[in-house]
């Protein structure tokens, strides 16, 4: 794990290369150490303290009245991480090249992902359970009241908030559009960008009431109430509602079974308007990269985990589409979402 590479001398460095060194304890070691770290960073306040202006540890630890040794630790961690720089003084400050990643001011910011990510490690924890008795954490049966919901959907909401206005650029949607559904949209943000892109449309997000109610509170805190309403309900069994122009789908699949899918589609194609488009955006398990990349690997394996489903192969896609009553999928080329596939199909008949 990088944790341990970093910082090594020309001869620790030799012993690596020579596998001489036992890298696996690093990195059972080092990878839940440093999402640790980040995770402590983000939830106690020190990340956007360090955002605001410079100050050594003892400041920083007394303006967030937290204990002061710890905290100087924490800090030379992310110093040593290079998320944080010390100055000359012993002043320390957000690097540069992270600050538009963890600047709770900034526009393409992840901090609330990162917090959301500290929901994972008793998860990952738990893992073994998933191996022996094949049960998986299921994080969408809690009651909607649940501080939990907050932290995952504003975690998603940083990252769709990277890509939201390209993908309502590249989509290509019927002259005309005025209604899109957007299923499991949580956050509501990639519809509102849709939204925005095209005059005249206006957004219906459905999805359970955990994820809707942080959605509502997005939506108005945005000022585009306007434009995206919620609706609470179960993909798996809700009714659509119909006339739509198009139906987004996005990072929802892999939350759902392969049995539960093709009824999906039969739903969202029944609630299209002739001419009708449908767009799903996930993670799949792409043949050249299923088995080998370690980033896909770990994602099919984080959604069994959580959802007991996984990443689809785009081939069962095509199949379900066909079978839905959709055109082939086309693969819509996007730029800023890495290890994500964008399609697009047409209402056929
Ligand atoms: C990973 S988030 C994606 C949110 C948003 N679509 C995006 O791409 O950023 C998955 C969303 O699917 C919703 N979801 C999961 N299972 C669902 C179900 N059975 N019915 C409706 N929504 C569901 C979750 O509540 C959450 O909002």
């Amino acid at each position: 794990m990088r944790l341990a590479l970093r910082g090594g001398n020309p001869l620790e460095r030799a012993a690596l290369r020579a596998n001489l060194v036992p890298t696996p304890a690093a990195e059972a070691w080092g990878g839940v150490a440093m999402s640790g770290v980040l995770v402590a960073a983000v939830r106690t306040g020190i990340v956007a303290r360090l955002a605001g202006a410079p100050a050594p540890a003892a400041q920083i630890a007394a303006d967030l009245g937290l204990a002061p040794s710890p905290t100087r630790l924490l800090l030379d961690c992310l110093v040593s991480t290079g998320h944080v720089r010390r100055g000359r003084d012993g002043s320390l400050r957000l690097a540069r090249r992270n600050r538009r990643w963890l600047d709770p001011a900034s526009e393409i910011g992840v901090a609330r992902f990162v917090n959301a990510c500290g929901d994972y490690f008793d998860w990952w924890r738990d893992l073994d359970r998933l191996l022996v008795a094949g049960t998986p954490v299921e994080h969408h049966d809690r009651p909607p009241e649940d501080p939990y919901w907050r932290r995952y959907i504003l975690g998603q909401l940083d990252l769709a908030r990277l890509s939201a206005a390209e993908v309502a650029r590249r989509l290509d949607l019927p002259a005309g559009a005025r209604s899109v559904l957007d299923v499991g949209g949580g956050h509501g943000w990639y519809a509102a960008m849709l939204c925005r892109a095209h005059p005249g449309l206006t957004a219906t997000v459905l999805d359970l009431p955990g994820s809707a109610r942080v959605g509502r509170d997005v939506i108005e805190a945005a000022g585009l109430s306007h434009l995206v309403s919620f609706l609470e309900g179960d993909a798996r069994q809700a009714e659509f509602p119909p006339d739509q122009d198009a139906v987004l789908c996005f990072n929802l699949l892999h939350h759902l079974t392969e049995a539960e899918i093709p009824a999906l589609f039969a739903r969202a194609h029944a609630a299209l308007n002739p001419g009708g488009t449908l767009a799903i955006l996930d993670a799949f398990a792409e043949p050249a990269r299923a088995r080998t990349d370690a980033a896909a690997t770990h994602l099919a394996l984080f959604v069994r985990l959580t959802s007991g489903s996984t990443v689809h192969r785009p081939d069962q896609l095509t199949a379900w589409l066909h079978a839905a009553g959709f055109t082939p999928p086309r693969r819509v080329r996007t730029a800023r979402i890495p290890g994500l596939a964008l399609y697009q199909a047409g209402k056929r008949r």
